[in-house]
């Protein structure tokens, strides 16, 4: 096939997938770029993800994201994976190799953190102390770029207080876990607070955390974005606290797969965010 033949693969795999936000993104890019491509939504059960990853280079794909629940299995199916994908333990992207091999990484991490410098040009996460809710696969990733970043000072309170120690063992740094019922108390002094549990998503009870102990300079971010606002957002908005929401995360997380997959790097546009905030 001629070069000029190719039209541009790439897709997310999860289960289930009707939701995902991602193929409106992507394919923004592609009419963007002027490209002939597609970034198609794949609903692969949890048992065929082997079959459809391995079939990614016969299909001509350069690669695809993956999503619930097939972040971790996939270390079992592609054939190399890089250390931010093993210290975060969850693989985002899979590129396709040109010797057909699959590789994973991880580029959720990444997404949080241009999310936070596109709103806060100025942000440093060795400004203060760092309070984030949550312990789960999203947390994974906030920790690990908050560590990236220089944060000398991570308080990590999740419900399951096992889990928090855990992730604070295998991330290593300057992470302080406590217990949840000392959320509220964690607040204080501290410069910036995340949001990384599930709760005030779409669905879900807004977040049990109260804000009287935060100061009015700390940036308050929720790595949620459906609802585009959550509860904590509006809250922490309300009181004078400068807010970022969740959804630029995944938009920068895209930005590195592109990269990846079509040596391109596309641009987080206040068009491409306006087009999906509207689908929220
Ligand atoms: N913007 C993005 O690109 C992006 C990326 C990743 C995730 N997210 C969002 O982040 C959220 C978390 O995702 P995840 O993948 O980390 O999920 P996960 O691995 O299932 O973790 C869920 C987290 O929420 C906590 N939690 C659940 N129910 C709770 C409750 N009733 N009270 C207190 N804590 C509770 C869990 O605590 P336990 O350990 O005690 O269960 C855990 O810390 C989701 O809304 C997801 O959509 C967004």
């Amino acid at each position: 096939m001629a070069a000029s033949d190719r039209f541009l693969l790439a897709g997310v795999m999860g289960w289930p997938i009707s939701q995902s936000r991602s193929p409106m993104m992507h394919n923004y890019w592609f009419a963007k770029h002027g490209l002939a491509g597609s970034y198609v939504p794949l609903a692969i059960e949890p048992e065929r993800l082997r079959d459809a990853l391995r079939a990614l280079p016969s299909l001509n794909f350069a690669g695809c994201n993956l999503t619930i629940p097939h972040k971790q299995e996939a270390f079992k199916i592609v054939h190399e994976v890089d250390d931010v994908a093993k210290k975060i333990g969850a693989i985002s992207c899979v590129m396709v190799r040109p010797d057909g091999s699959l590789s994973g990484t991880n580029n959720d991490y990444y997404g949080f953190i241009e999310n936070i410098l596109e709103f806060v040009p100025d942000w440093r996460a060795d400004a203060g102390p760092v309070a984030v809710m949550g312990a789960g696969g999203g947390s994974r990733a906030v920790v690990y770029g908050l560590l990236l970043r220089g944060a000398k000072d991570i308080r990590l309170v999740n419900r399951t207080h096992a889990r928090a120690v855990t992730l604070a063992q295998e991330l290593g740094g300057p992470i302080t876990v406590l217990p949840w019922e000392q959320r509220h108390d964690a607040l204080d002094g501290a410069a910036m607070l995340v949001n990384a549990t599930s709760q005030g998503m779409v669905g879900q009870a807004a977040l049990d955390l109260r804000l009287d102990k935060l100061s009015k300079t700390a940036l308050v971010a929720d790595i949620i974005y459906i609802p585009r606002e959550t509860p904590l957002i509006a809250s922490a908005r309300e009181r004078g606290n400068r807010t970022v929401t969740g959804l630029g995360m995944l938009l920068h997380q895209g930005r590195p797969a592109w990269k990846a997959w079509f040596g391109i790097e596309p641009k987080v546009t206040a068009e491409l965010r306006e087009l999906i905030e509207k689908t929220l």
